[in-house]
């Protein structure tokens, strides 16, 4: 590794997500597909001329603002961190680091932004001081990150069970045109899992396969943000977002992703998601549209 390394962090967009059940800890026992949209965190990394494993952390972007890299609570800072650890005493010898994170995905929105982000650092320190994980150690490390770390790692469609760390391929899945719409309001991951009342969902049976978007949506209406009634609750303005994306022109289907807020819509096409967005846009959301994200295409 020589020139500053760039990883692109995606926002992870859970297409359905059920709540199976609750470990004794406290953490819920999930079964959800996630798939990843264009949009994106950008982490860049550089080697330091110092020693010492250090990873020193600017943040800048549209959502930069407040968010302070020398902060140990940052996902990206205890990445670099974990792996330190993993090396042990021998880190006293690796190059220190530079990293720049620019930060475009809202945070604490219920895409994985936080979590995509600790995912690429994960990815970018590895490489920077030429470390081989075992896979089974990397999703430890990364479950110890966060829950949706570990799925962030790859990114590509995926079925994710456990609190997050067991991972299989999602059903081969057609391309498609989606929209993520975040109406400007953090929302707190664990006051929505406190908040949610009910009890536990099966996991579906899934196809092997969606070979149309007809298909996969007909499959997703019969399937539940478990999430979502609890975080409407606590921020009202997600129903409006839903209603918004559902009355957009050549909206196919539309949910909510994660703990919220930042809902999402699919569409025949990235074009038609481009098409419909001025139907949807209000003062203060964010709004973005484009393509699901497929590894080694469009960034
Ligand atoms: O793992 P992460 O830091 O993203 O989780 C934040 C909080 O969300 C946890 O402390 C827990 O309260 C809740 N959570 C959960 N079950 C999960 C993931 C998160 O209860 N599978």
């Amino acid at each position: 590794m020589t020139a500053t390394q760039r990883e692109s962090a995606h926002a992870k967009i859970n297409l359905y997500l059920h709540v199976t059940g609750r470990r004794a800890d406290g953490y819920h026992l999930l079964d959800s597909v996630a798939v990843f949209a264009g949009a994106a965190d950008v982490l860049e990394v550089e080697i330091a001329a110092r020693q010492g494993a250090a990873l020193d952390l600017r943040i800048d972007g549209m959502f930069g603002a407040g968010l302070v890299g020398d902060d140990t609570t940052n996902l990206v800072v205890r990445a670099a961190s974990a792996l330190r650890a993993w090396v042990g005493a021998d880190a006293a010898a690796l190059p220190s680091l530079d990293a720049v994170l620019h930060k475009e995905l809202p945070v604490a929105s219920g895409i994985g932004g936080g979590s995509a982000d600790a995912a690429a650092a994960l990815r970018t320190v590895m490489r920077a001081w030429n470390l081989n994980l075992p896979r089974a150690e990397l999703i430890n490390i990364a479950t110890g990150l966060g829950a949706d770390v570990p799925v962030c790692l790859d990114q590509v469609p995926t079925r994710m069970s456990g609190i997050g760390e067991i991972l299989r391929p999602a059903p081969v899945m057609p391309q498609c045109g989606m929209m993520l719409v975040n109406c400007g309001m953090s929302v707190s991951t664990p006051a929505i899992f406190r908040a949610r009342k009910g009890g536990f969902s099966p996991a579906p049976d899934l196809p092997a396969r969606w070979d149309t978007l007809s298909d996969m949506v007909a499959t997703l209406s019969g399937l539940n943000n478990d999430l979502e009634e609890a975080a409407c609750e606590v921020c009202p303005t997600i129903r409006e977002v839903l209603s918004a994306l559902r009355a957009a022109p050549g909206c196919r289907f539309a949910r909510m992703s994660g703990s919220g807020a930042t809902c999402f819509a699919l569409f025949d096409t990235p074009e038609a998601a481009d098409l419909a967005q001025d139907a949807v846009a209000r003062p203060g959301w964010w709004v973005w549209s484009g393509d699901l994200y497929r590894k080694g295409c469009a960034a």
